[in-house]
C-alpha cells in the first residue's frame, strides 16, 4: 500500500547516484580481491540503477524532456555498459585499469548531472506523486535480485553468484526482471 511519504523512483534514483560516486571511490581505493568484489557490485549497482531508468524512467521522460534529451541519455548507458566490459575484461589488476575506472567514472558522473538537470526535474513537475511511486517498484525488485551489499563473512547468496560475472550478462538479466516487472504492473 502506497503512503504519501513512502520513496517514489526520482527519491530512489538521487540515492542511488550518491551511492554509484562512493563506489566508484571504494573500488579505486581497493586492491586484489576486494578490488575484485567491489567492482562486481559497482556492476550490479550500475546494472540495478541503469535498467531501471531505461524501462521506466527514460520511457516516461520521452514525451516530457523530449526524444533527444533521452536518446542522449540511453546513448551514454550504453557506452558505460561496454566500458564496464572493457574494465571487466582487462582485470583489476592491469596497469591500465585505474586510468579506464577513472575515465568511467567522470563519463558516469556527468551521465547522473544530466538526468538530474534535464530529465529528472521534468519528469517530477509533470507526473503524478502516486504514478511515481508506483514507479519506485521497478528500482525495488531489481535491488531485490542483485544485493550490491551483502552481509560481511555471510557469504555471497545463490542470487549474488549468478549476477557476478561480464557486466553485459548482468545487465541483460536484471534488464529483463525489470522488464517482466514493467509488463506486469503496466507502468
Ligand atoms: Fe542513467
Ligand atoms: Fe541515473
Amino acid at each position: 500500500m502506497s503512503t504519501a511519504t513512502e520513496q517514489d523512483v526520482i527519491d530512489l534514483l538521487l540515492a542511488q547516484h550518491n551511492q554509484i560516486k562512493t563506489m566508484f571511490a571504494e573500488v579505486a581505493a581497493a586492491r586484489g580481491e576486494r578490488r575484485r568484489e567491489l567492482f562486481n557490485d559497482l556492476v550490479r549497482l550500475l546494472a540495478v540503477h541503469e535498467a531501471a531508468e531505461e524501462q521506466v524512467v527514460h520511457p516516461a521522460a520521452r514525451s516530457k524532456a523530449g526524444e533527444e534529451v533521452v536518446e542522449a541519455r540511453l546513448h551514454e548507458e550504453d557506452e558505460a555498459k561496454h566500458a564496464l566490459s572493457d574494465l571487466y575484461d582487462l582485470g583489476v589488476d592491469h596497469p591500465e585499469f585505474d586510468a579506464r575506472l577513472a575515465a568511467l567514472e567522470k563519463a558516469v558522473v556527468d551521465h547522473a548531472t544530466h538526468e538530474e538537470r534535464e530529465e529528472f526535474p521534468r519528469l517530477r513537475q509533470e507526473t503524478s506523486p502516486e504514478r511515481l511511486r508506483r514507479m519506485a517498484g521497478a528500482v525495488r525488485v531489481a535491488e531485490a535480485i542483485s544485493p550490491t551489499r551483502p552481509h560481511p563473512g555471510a557469504g555471497e547468496s545463490a542470487t549474488a553468484n549468478m549476477l557476478v560475472g561480464p557486466p553485459v550478462a548482468v545487465f541483460d538479466r536484471i534488464r529483463d526482471v525489470v522488464r517482466d516487472w514493467r509488463q506486469s504492473n503496466k507502468d
